[in-house]
């Protein structure tokens, strides 16, 4: 289940505020200029699907979001239990880091969770299938996929080269809960 989990940044170890609905979590992540929001696929998705398939089934929404985020290319990326390289990929974005773009993520299949640093709070969204977050250019986050990752994800782009991850040479990531 989708969940939203609120800490004050010194007190890392007990929640203020946990949200499973879905409905209460958008809301309160609007408050913060971060977008959240549930898509229903046009088709079932199966595990067959090629990418141009699955951007299909969610074509609708992915045009709105398009052309109210002016975000140019769509793209689909996939990691599926066991891959070898699963500690290295987790490790990429597991530190307090900023885009130049938003970060718009739609998992079709799987989990993730996005950490995100806001003034002195942090807002843990775990996002699951069937779920949308963009979070703000410059806004400092992290992300965990987990030790086993496994998901489907659409990502949208306003340009690539903004998605390089720009540490903010804090230790703020290693004091908040994990996936696992
Ligand atoms: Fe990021």
């Amino acid at each position: 289940m989708s969940q939203l989990t609120i800490y004050q940044v010194q007190n890392p170890s007990q929640a203020l505020q946990q949200e499973q609905d879905a409905n209460i979590i958008a809301s309160l992540l609007a408050e913060q200029g971060v977008r959240f929001e549930q898509w229903q696929a046009n088709t079932d998705i199966t595990a067959e699907m090629s990418q141009d398939d699955i951007i299909n089934a969610y074509q609708s929404d992915i045009e709105r979001i398009k052309t109210q985020g002016g975000y140019q290319t769509v793209d689909v990326i996939s990691l599926a239990k066991g891959n070898p390289s699963a500690s290295e990929l987790r490790q990429k974005f597991l530190f307090e880091h900023t885009h130049s773009e938003d970060e718009v993520r739609f998992f079709v299949k799987g989990q993730g969770l996005f950490c995100l640093h806001l003034n002195d709070k942090v807002y843990q969204v775990l996002c699951q299938q069937g779920d949308l977050i963009s979070v703000p250019e410059n806004t400092p986050h992290w992300f965990d996929m987990g030790s086993d990752p496994e998901f489907t994800a659409i990502r949208l782009f306003n340009n690539q080269e903004g998605w390089v991850a720009k540490s903010t040479d804090s230790e703020i990531a290693k004091q908040f809960p994990l996936l696992d």
